[in-house]
């Protein structure tokens, strides 16, 4: 077959087909717009419509949160591993092992069918939560906090962490940010989950591949690096000076921009006003104030709105969690659209295996090494 399309970065090339999500005319799951979405839904019951395809009926939803509550354990060998993982170890690597880790215990691991895959999807989403709260508190030299199992995946987030009865609002906001992070078509640590589904490997080993890619600055871990320039800049007049000697040294304003969206990533407008409604509450106006003037300087300059990270990073802070908790978070929501994709690719499989463009030397004859140079 001759060399067809190239596009580094595969930038506007169709990959696949999926039904889970579109991105065209703003981002929309199984076809209900997020907006809709984050405003009447749960992370809970957007979890069961992205794996199922249509939204539950009351005894479905009911089952599908027993399923999750029920299933928030970890095994004491994996809490044992946790408590041994050296400190400094970033949050992001404690998932990819959590993740690998939990295929060890898990007696579906190596069954790839659609309901094996479905039911470690479910395992996966209730157990992440317990891997990333209960290596923060073992960090931090404090007990673990069991999940209550009466209460939803955002509440017990916030429980584990602090061991105290959250805010209602906070929890809102949390379990909003779970909803808007779940799934967003053929981002790069979806596709590298596809691609490893692709060759008929297990849901763990997906998962586990994705969290790699999820890592990268570029992609997932920028709601963290929002914070390294936002912690450090005092004033909206600062920021400015800072945005503009950024842009000149040609870097990367962490937040900003997106492959597909260049006119405005509708998460990120999803998210303002809880940031503005918790800056408030907890005292960081300032934040917000040096935020507004970036966002300012970002768009007047280089036309380039904040993605979804831009304000996850912010809202993650005023909730006052770790900042190396931001990705996990992403991690925990983004599993059940990784799982979905599995699911899908595995359904209709193809071997995923793109073509290279070969520019390398021109052919050539062995030299024995004692006639080299
Ligand atoms: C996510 O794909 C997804 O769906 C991902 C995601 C999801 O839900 O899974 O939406 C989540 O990953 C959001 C993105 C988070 N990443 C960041 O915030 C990192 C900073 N953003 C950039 O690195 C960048 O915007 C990308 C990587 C997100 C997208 O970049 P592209 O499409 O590869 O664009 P590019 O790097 O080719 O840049 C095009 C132009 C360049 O200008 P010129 O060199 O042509 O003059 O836009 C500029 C870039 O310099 N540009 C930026 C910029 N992003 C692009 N300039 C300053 N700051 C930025 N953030």
């Amino acid at each position: 077959m001759n060399e067809t399309i190239y596009r580094p970065g595969l930038e506007g090339i169709v990959a696949g087909e999926t039904s889970i999500s579109s991105i065209a005319d703003g981002l929309r799951y199984r076809g209900y717009p997020i907006e809709q979405l984050a405003q009447y839904s749960s992370f809970e019951e957007v979890a069961y419509l992205v794996l199922h395809g249509e939204l539950p009926t009351r005894s479905q939803l009911d089952h599908f949160r027993n399923q999750l509550r029920q299933a928030m354990e970890l095994p004491e060998e994996i809490v044992a591993t946790l408590r041994s993982i050296p400190p400094g170890v970033p949050m992001m690597d404690v998932m990819r092992t959590g993740a690998s880790l939990l295929g060890h215990w898990d007696e579906q691991a190596q069954d790839i069918s659609a309901e094996a895959t479905l039911a470690k999807a479910v395992r996966l989403v209730a157990r992440l939560p317990l891997v990333m709260c209960y290596r923060h508190r073992l960090r931090e030299g404090q007990q673990v906090v069991p999940p209550r199992k009466d209460q939803s995946v955002a509440y017990n987030i916030l429980w584990m962490l602090r061991g105290q009865e959250p805010q209602p609002d906070h929890v809102r906001a949390l379990d909003v940010t779970l909803i808007l992070y779940v799934e967003h078509e053929f981002n790069a640590s979806t596709f590298t989950a596809r691609v490893v589904a692709s060759t008929l490997s297990d849901l763990h080993s997906a998962v586990t591949a994705a969290i790699g890619a999820l890592k990268g600055p570029l992609h997932g871990g920028a709601n963290e690096r929002v914070l390294d320039y936002l912690l450090k800049l005092r004033s909206p007049e600062e920021a400015a000076q800072w945005v503009q000697q950024a842009l000149d040294r040609k870097e990367r304003i962490m937040g900003f921009g997106h492959r597909v969206y260049r006119t405005g990533d509708p998460r990120a407008a999803i998210l303002a006003p809880y940031c503005e409604q918790l800056a408030a509450q907890t005292g960081n106006q300032s934040m917000e104030a040096v935020a507004a003037r970036i966002e300012q300087e970002v768009r007047q300059q280089k036309n380039i709105p904040p993605n979804v990270d831009y304000p996850a990073g912010r809202l993650y802070y005023y909730l006052g969690l770790a900042v190396d908790l931001y990705t996990p978070l992403f991690v925990i929501s983004r599993t059940v659209g990784w799982s979905a994709h599995v699911l899908e690719q595995q359904a209709a499989n193809r071997l995923i295996r793109p073509r290279a463009r070969y520019v390398g030397a021109e052919p050539r004859d062995y030299v024995p090494v004692q006639q080299r140079g």
